[in-house]
Order: C-alpha cells, then sequence, then structure tokens
C-alpha cells in the first residue's frame, strides 16, 4: 500500500478587508461584540466582477504546486470542497482546472461545508495508497459573503462567514517521518436544518422567482447555540478518534488545526486537551470563518510563519453544515 503527504499549501484570500467597525455602519453590531463572541477582528469579503471561487483557488493552487516543488502539469486528479459553487452546475473542480491550464484530468466535487477540505483529504489519500494518482491538487474555497443578510436581522452570522481560498499538493511518499497517518469521516443528517441555506433548492416547483430572493431560506441560516454545543462535542470526540486510532496521545501532538469556525471554539477544545498556545494555530482573529477554506489557509500561512516543520505531528478536525465533522492526524 502506497502512501500519502501534503506536499505544499498555499492561500489566497480577496484583498477587501472588512473590520468590525465596517459592519456597525450597516447593522446593529459592535467590535466588542464580535471580539468576544467570535474573536473575529476582520475577514475578507470577495469583490465582485474581480473575485471568483475559480480565479481564488487558481491562485492558492499555484502557490501550493510551487511550494510542493512540482510542476503544474504533474497534477493528475482535482479534488474542489466548496459549498459556494461560482455556478450551480457545473461542479468548480472543471472551473480551476480550466484556469490551471490542466484539462483532462479528473475533477471531483465535495460539498460537506467546512468539514469538505478534510473529507477531500480523505478521498485524496484513498486514491494515492491504491496506486490511482501520484498528486492530487486539493482546494477548499468559499465565497460565502454574497449569501449573507448584511442587515440587522442576519447579523449573527453576516459577523461570522467570510471568502478566501487554500490549496494543498498530496502527494505519493516514501518517506520515513512524513505522511498522513488516518482520516476520520462522521454526518448526521438528523441535523441539517441548523445550519444551512436552502434555497434556491431544485425540489421546489419553481426554483427560484422574485418572492424567494426576498425569503430567510435564500440566505444561510444557522441555530448558533446548537451549533456550538454539538462542535465543541464532536471535536472532542473526532481529536480523541485520531489520536487513539494511531496509539498516540495530545502530548504527542506538535500542532492542532482545528476549522476556524468560532475563537471560543478553539480556545475550547485547546483547554479540554490542555495544549499550550503554541500548539494550536488559529487565524480566524483575521479572516473570519470561511467555511471549507479555514483549514487550508491556516495550514499554509502555519507553514510560512515556521509553524510546521518537516515530521511533525499535526492533527486537523473540521465541524459544521450536515451537521458533517471529521479528522486526520498526519506527519508533515
Ligand atoms: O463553521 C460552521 C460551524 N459554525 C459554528 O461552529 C458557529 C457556532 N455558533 C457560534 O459561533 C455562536 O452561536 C454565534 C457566534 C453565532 C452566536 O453567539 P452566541 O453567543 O451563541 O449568541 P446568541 O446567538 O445566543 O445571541 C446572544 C445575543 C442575542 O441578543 P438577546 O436575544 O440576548 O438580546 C442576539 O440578538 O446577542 C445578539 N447578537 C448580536 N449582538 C450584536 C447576535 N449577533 C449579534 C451581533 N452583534 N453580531
Amino acid at each position: 500500500m502506497k502512501k500519502s503527504r501534503i506536499a505544499g499549501v498555499g492561500h489566497y484570500v480577496p484583498d477587501n478587508i472588512i473590520t468590525n467597525d465596517d459592519l456597525t455602519k450597516i447593522m446593529d453590531t459592535s467590535d466588542e461584540w464580535i471580539v468576544e463572541r467570535t474573536g473575529i477582528k476582520q475577514r475578507r469579503w470577495f469583490t465582485p466582477g474581480k473575485d471568483t471561487v475559480a480565479n481564488m483557488s487558481a491562485k492558492a493552487s499555484k502557490m501550493a504546486v510551487e511550494r510542493a516543488g512540482i510542476d503544474m502539469k504533474e497534477i493528475d486528479f482535482i479534488i474542489f470542497a466548496t459549498s459556494t459553487p461560482d455556478y450551480f452546475a457545473p461542479g468548480n473542480g472543471v472551473l480551476v482546472q480550466r484556469e490551471l491550464g490542466l484539462q483532462g484530468i479528473g475533477a471531483l466535487d465535495i460539498r460537506n461545508a467546512c468539514s469538505g477540505f478534510l473529507y477531500g483529504l480523505s478521498v485524496a489519500d484513498q486514491f494515492i495508497k491504491t496506486g490511482m494518482y501520484k498528486n492530487i491538487l486539493l482546494i477548499g474555497a468559499e465565497i460565502q459573503s454574497s449569501a449573507l443578510d448584511k442587515s440587522t436581522a442576519g447579523r449573527s452570522n453576516a459577523v461570522i462567514f467570510a471568502d478566501g481560498a487554500g490549496a494543498a499538493v498530496i502527494q505519493v511518499t516514501d518517506l520515513e517521518n512524513s505522511g498522513i497517518l488516518s482520516t476520520h469521516l462522521h454526518a448526521d443528517g438528523d441535523y441539517a436544518e441548523e445550519l444551512y441555506l436552502k434555497d434556491p433548492g431544485s425540489s421546489r416547483e419553481v426554483r427560484l422567482s422574485p418572492e424567494i430572493i426576498n425569503e430567510p431560506s435564500f440566505r444561510m441560516q444557522m441555530n448558533g447555540n446548537v451549533v456550538f454545543k454539538h462542535a465543541i462535542v464532536r471535536f472532542q470526540e473526532v481529536i480523541n478518534e485520531a489520536l487513539a486510532t494511531n496509539g498516540k496521545t495530545k502530548d504527542d501532538l506538535d500542532l492542532l488545526v482545528p476549522h476556524q469556525a468560532n475563537l471560543r471554539i478553539s480556545q475550547y477544545i485547546q483547554q479540554k486537551f490542555q495544549l499550550p498556545d503554541e500548539k494550536v494555530f488559529n487565524n480566524i482573529m483575521h479572516y473570519g470563518n470561511t467555511t471549507a477554506a479555514t483549514i487550508p489557509i491556516a495550514l499554509s500561512e502555519a507553514w510560512e510563519q515556521g509553524k510546521i516543520q518537516e515530521g511533525d505531528l499535526i492533527c486537523l478536525a473540521a465541524f459544521g453544515s450536515g451537521f458533517s465533522w471529521a479528522s486526520a492526524l498526519l506527519n508533515w
């Protein structure tokens, strides 16, 4: 059986910075509330006509491929995790493929929202283990801001969700001290409507009408308290599962990179596992919650900041819409 590793990571965020103070001008909120409840100080929102999910992803992908030290033409498969595709169909995989000049190779889209990148990592790992592919481009990217209700009625979501793209090259390896050790995937559809964006849904008689555009179902809806309570339980379970599967303990970890849902969730998990600050990477303060993009953006920044070294034991964990949740344990 072959083994896979993350060989390179990259990211791109739109240059349009939205601070908490900017939000106070369009809705009834405050910097204090947002920082205290979420840890977020600013986020990036896309510029219509300039940024697309595909072109942000292409920029992140070029960075990841360069850092992996390979030529773009060596990519033999694309996995694209997003809950906010540029088109209803086809998926974003083919759009980024076209931008990167990779026509002909397979492109798969994954719609597991916040845990999409880890679902994609697991799929990539299986393809590489079986020998089917050698260099898979895995992307997590979102434009959430165009589906947010930016009035006071939508403030609890509007202050959290944001836009950005991250990418990783998942590569076959025979390095002894580097590779994905295990991935763990879970979901519970009983909670599908606790965090969802219903419209434009296909099961309506008319998918899109002027009336639907003004309904709450046309915006992301989240029962924040319920999501929060499940998140803190599932994060712990799935991190423990990854450690136990590999006979490791939390003391063996060099770095935990949690999905950046809310800084309070990350801090709660950090405290439960009694990890020191330098072993948990957070950047939600600067970027908000970019759903499928948070983990690859965080990995890319952690790597840039020298917080990840070859061989380090790293745990990735995510929870979100579905509910779906996942983890991965790997040596960098
Ligand atoms: O990535 C996918 C997974 N997502 C998550 O994991 C998110 C999980 N949930 C959360 O992060 C939190 O539930 C939120 C940050 C969304 C909300 O925080 P909360 O502490 O659960 O606040 P709340 O919704 O219970 O609201 C508390 C109060 C309410 O006022 P009243 O009813 O107590 O008077 C809200 O109306 O805060 C009010 N509020 C706000 N005030 C100022 C809600 N949003 C805002 C706001 N600014 N942006």
